[in-house]
């Protein structure tokens, strides 16, 4: 049986993962239309991840008998120009995941929830993953600069992701 408190977090995160496959879709769309078509499979792929976590959240809290909780999602349209805006906003967004699952972490142990401080330790370390990944191609951007022909490249990386 879940504590009242971890349930309402652990619900929130299911809709916070939610909210970041629908923001992923959105910036994943708003790429094609700018014709960085591999950028915009990489937010592609990322909205489907966001979407597991999701599931994976609603999984736990069927089998500690817990209900799940869907909210409305509403998510921003985008007016960015660059792929580096792009990843900015996304590491920033991850971040703030990230910050989102350390709480949610501390209230378990606080509650010596040791099932659930388990369960939650794959969050802690995918989202350790995915601000590394998310920096590694900022850093990239940054060398690219101004160069129209490795920011090209870089976009057709990004397609086989
Ligand atoms: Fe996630
Ligand atoms: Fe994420």
């Amino acid at each position: 049986m879940l504590n009242e408190k971890l349930l309402n977090l652990l619900n929130q995160q299911v809709n916070k993962e939610l909210y970041s496959s629908y923001l992923y879709f959105t910036m994943s769309n708003h790429l094609h239309e700018l014709s960085f078509y591999g950028a915009s499979n990489w937010f592609k792929k990322q909205a489907s991840e966001e979407f597991e976590h999701a599931t994976k959240l609603m999984d736990y809290i069927h089998q500690e008998n817990g209900k799940v909780h869907l909210e409305a999602i509403k998510v921003e349209q985008f007016k960015f120009q660059t792929l580096k805006e792009a990843f900015e906003i996304t590491l920033k967004h991850e971040q703030y995941v990230t910050s989102l699952i350390h709480d949610l972490f501390a209230l378990a142990r606080e509650l010596k929830d040791y099932r659930s401080e388990v369960f939650l330790t794959w969050f802690v370390n995918e989202q350790s993953e995915e601000e590394s990944s998310v920096n590694t191609l900022l850093e990239k951007i940054n060398l690219i600069g101004d160069c129209k022909n490795l920011l090209l490249k870089f976009d057709s990386e990004l397609a086989s992701r």
